[in-house]
């Protein structure tokens, strides 16, 4: 499943030993193995070989350079989703071509960047989206490529913060409006509606929903075909689940089995979006134990790594195994402990009333499968400077990212003149 192993009493990642990583690059730090990283992708890649999708890595998941790099140098393209994330991606290297952007909330110069970019197309999301888009076109004097985001309304049984395609979600354009919106696209004379698109969830573990959801595009489909339209891009989204505790998510092979037949029948061109597939479990976050404090109710283990770098247990109540660095005769014993970090908020918390190996002051503990929205979601909260990132390869080891210093953390600020009275 992935590159993280005991090999004697010592968690590697790959042939690197992680408690010499810690020492090294000092902690918190996020460790992360290229193999994981690029097997992950390979996964889906040959599960899906007989349609050769284009996979857009979702950069959200992770939009470390290092990471966007090492996945375009594979041939993957990537799914974005703001200005930023279209900057990372260009200077990754990533041919526009292979960019696809989708958002509920492009602004006029996100959109004009793009377009002048020339990517492969948009995601919209809204009709009002759709004539601004055409606007901006018609402004540049291009045409533009674009997909319908399609909301198919199905359940995909996740969490409620990462389900998308409900129709009370804010995400895409419901059935009826886009069949609407297709009737009338010579109205849009500076854009090219070229596909579809869907993305319903995220840690989705089966692939019945997926089905029900790509059955509902595929009668839409006939249904435009019915009336002349034809489209070459199909965009079935990202949201495939990894394990992180006693989760069976379907593997890439299974999930092929089940949708490949029907993408098949759609004859369009097949685009993916997953990010937490590929990197979720090709990264953890590495901590050490400041402090162990029992209290009449309760033990807390207290490390030096808080929701300002992992905020997924805070936000969602997500689990993230917990695994010592070294297996000492302590930590082959157990006790029941809450894992808290420094920050000011009973939510700052990675494991409740867990049971733990019996750790100490010094020791290290791994947060494991903490690839996907780790970093990218991390923040200075607590004027905290965000994390160190390496990568591994084999038994080499890269700074992707430098640990922040104070002075960064003030970088943009400045203190304006107060005037005497004021
Ligand atoms: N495509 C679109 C349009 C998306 O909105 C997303 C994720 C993806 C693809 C990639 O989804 P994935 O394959 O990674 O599931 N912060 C949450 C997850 C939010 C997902 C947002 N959209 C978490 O930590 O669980």
């Amino acid at each position: 499943m992935h590159e993280f192993r005991y090999k004697g009493n010592y968690l590697y990642c790959e042939n690197a030993k992680v408690s010499d990583l810690a020492r090294r690059f000092g902690t918190p730090l996020y460790v992360y193995s290229y193999q994981t990283l690029i097997s992950h992708y390979l996964k889906i890649k040959s599960a899906f070989r007989p349609i050769q999708p284009l996979i857009c890595y979702s950069v959200k998941a992770n939009s470390n350079l290092a990471i966007l790099k090492a996945l375009v140098n594979k041939g993957a393209g990537l799914d974005i989703v703001s200005g930023g994330e279209l900057f990372r991606a260009l200077k990754a290297g990533c041919p526009p071509e292979r960019i696809v952007y989708a958002s509920v909330g492009k602004t006029n110069g996100e959109i004009e960047d793009a377009i002048r970019q020339k990517i492969l197309f948009f995601n919209v999301e809204s009709l009002a989206e759709l004539e601004n888009i055409n606007r901006i076109a018609k402004k540049l004097n291009k045409i533009v490529n674009v997909a319908i985001r399609i909301n198919p309304d199905v359940e995909p049984k996740t969490h409620k913060f990462i389900t998308t395609g409900k129709i009370t979600n804010k995400f895409g354009i419901d059935f009826n409006t886009a069949y609407k919106i297709l009737l009338i696209q010579n109205k849009f004379a500076n854009l090219d509606i070229c596909g579809l698109h869907i993305h319903i969830g995220s840690q989705i573990t089966e692939s019945s929903p997926y089905v029900a959801a790509i059955n509902k595009v595929i009668g839409f489909i006939v249904k435009l075909k019915k009336r002349g339209m034809h489209l070459e891009y199909l965009n079935i989204g990202g949201g495939l689940g990894i394990i992180y505790n006693q989760e069976a998510p379907q593997t890439a092979e299974k999930f092929a089995q089940s949708v490949l037949p029907l993408l098949k029948e759609t004859k369009l061109k097949i685009i993916m979006e997953p990010g937490r597939f590929i990197v979720g479990n090709a990264g953890i976050l590495v901590a050490k134990v400041l402090y162990v404090k029992s209290t009449p109710k309760k033990k807390f283990i207290i490390v030096d790594t808080g929701m300002n770098d992992l905020i997924r247990p805070a936000l969602y109540e997500a689990y993230h195994q917990i695994l010592p660095l070294r297996l000492t005769e302590g930590a082959k014993k157990t006790e029941k402990a809450d894992v808290v970090g420094p920050i000011c908020e009973s939510a700052d918390c990675f494991a409740k009333s867990r049971n733990l190996p019996c750790v100490k002051e010094g020791d290290y503990l791994a947060i494991m499968s903490a690839g996907a929205y780790g970093f990218s979601m991390s923040s200075n909260y607590n004027s905290r400077r965000r994390a160190e990132e390496v990568l591994v390869i084999k038994n080499k080891v890269s700074v992707i990212r430098k640990r922040e210093t104070h002075a960064d953390l003030i970088r943009n600020e400045t203190i304006p003149h107060f005037h005497e009275g004021l």
